[in-house]
C-alpha cells in the first residue's frame, strides 16, 4: 500500500464501529483503500463517477461500481466513507442526509478531506520550499514543467485561490452540515500538502519514506503552530 493510501488507512481502521462488516466507499477513486478493506475481511462497497477509476478498482480486486452520490442505494452499510471526495460532491446537504439513512443505527460516516481555505501565505512558502528541496536532492522524479504546474497551482495565495475556489465545497461549510444533519462530529486536522507531491515523487524505495518526512514535518510544523495542516477528518455516528 502506498504511504498515501496507507495514511487515510489508519485513521479510517481507528474510527471504523467495532461491528463493521458493510463499508460504502464514496469516490473511491482508483480502489486502493477499498481493496486494503476487503481484504481484512470488511465488505466493501466501492463507487466513483469515473468510469476509469472503477475499471482501476476492479483490477485490484474491489466490488468497484460507476454511480454518482447521491444517486445510489443499496441498502444500509455500518460505515459510510468518503475519501477526499466530500468536497467535490453536490448538493452537500443531500449527500449528507443520504449517507445517515445509508448507516444502520450507530454506523459511522467518516470523511477525510481538506481545508483549502486554510491555506496562507507561510503554509505556503514552506511547501513550495520544501517542493523545492526534494527537487534538489533528486527526489521529484519530475520533469520541470510537471513541477512547473505543481507550483504554478500551489506556490502563491493567488494561484492556490484560483485553482481552489471553484465549486468545491470548504472544510467549515462540510463540518457545519455534518453537525447539522448527525449532531456531534469528531474533528481531527491531519497532514495533506504530502499528496501534491505523492505523483510526482520517483517510485524508488525511498518513495514512502520521502512521502511520510514530509507528512510529520506537517503534523510537527502546524502542532507548534507555525504553518497550518491542510487536512482535515471528521467522523459522525447515526443515533441509535
Ligand atoms: C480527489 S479524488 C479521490 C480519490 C480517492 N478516494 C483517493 O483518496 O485517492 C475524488 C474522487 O471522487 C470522485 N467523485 C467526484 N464526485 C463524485 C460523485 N458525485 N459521486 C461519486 N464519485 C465522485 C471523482 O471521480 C474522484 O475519483
Amino acid at each position: 500500500m502506498r504511504f498515501e493510501t496507507r495514511y487515510t488507512y489508519d485513521f479510517i481502521k481507528q474510527f471504523l464501529p467495532s461491528e463493521c462488516r458493510r463499508i460504502l466507499e464514496v469516490g473511491c477513486g482508483t480502489g486502493e483503500l477499498a481493496a486494503r478493506l476487503s481484504e481484512d475481511g470488511h465488505a466493501v462497497v466501492a463507487i466513483d463517477s469515473d468510469p476509469e477509476s472503477i475499471a482501476a478498482a476492479r483490477s485490484l480486486g474491489a466490488d468497484a461500481h460507476v454511480a454518482t452520490w447521491p444517486d445510489f442505494d443499496k441498502g444500509c452499510f455500518d460505515a459510510v466513507l468518503f475519501t477526499r471526495s466530500l468536497h467535490h460532491i453536490h448538493p452537500l446537504d443531500e449527500s449528507i442526509k443520504h449517507a445517515t439513512n445509508s448507516l444502520v443505527e450507530g454506523g459511522r460516516v467518516i470523511v477525510e478531506d481538506f481545508a483549502y481555505e486554510s491555506a496562507d501565505e507561510k503554509t505556503l512558502r514552506w511547501f513550495t520550499s520544501t517542493l523545492r528541496l526534494l527537487e534538489t536532492t533528486g527526489s521529484l522524479a519530475v520533469s520541470g514543467e510537471v513541477l512547473k504546474t505543481i507550483l504554478s497551482k500551489t506556490a502563491t495565495m493567488k494561484a492556490w485561490r484560483e485553482n481552489h475556489e471553484s465549486d468545491l465545497h470548504t472544510a467549515a461549510e462540510i463540518d457545519a452540515q455534518l453537525e447539522n444533519v448527525f449532531g456531534p462530529v469528531i474533528r481531527e486536522q491531519a497532514a495533506y500538502y504530502f499528496r501534491y507531491a505523492a505523483s510526482a515523487i520517483s517510485t524508488t524505495e525511498k518513495r514512502d519514506a520521502i512521502l511520510q518526512a514530509f507528512a510529520k514535518q506537517e503534523e510537527a510544523l502546524s502542532t507548534q503552530g507555525s504553518i497550518v495542516a491542510l487536512g482535515r477528518r471528521f467522523v459522525s455516528e447515526r443515533a441509535r
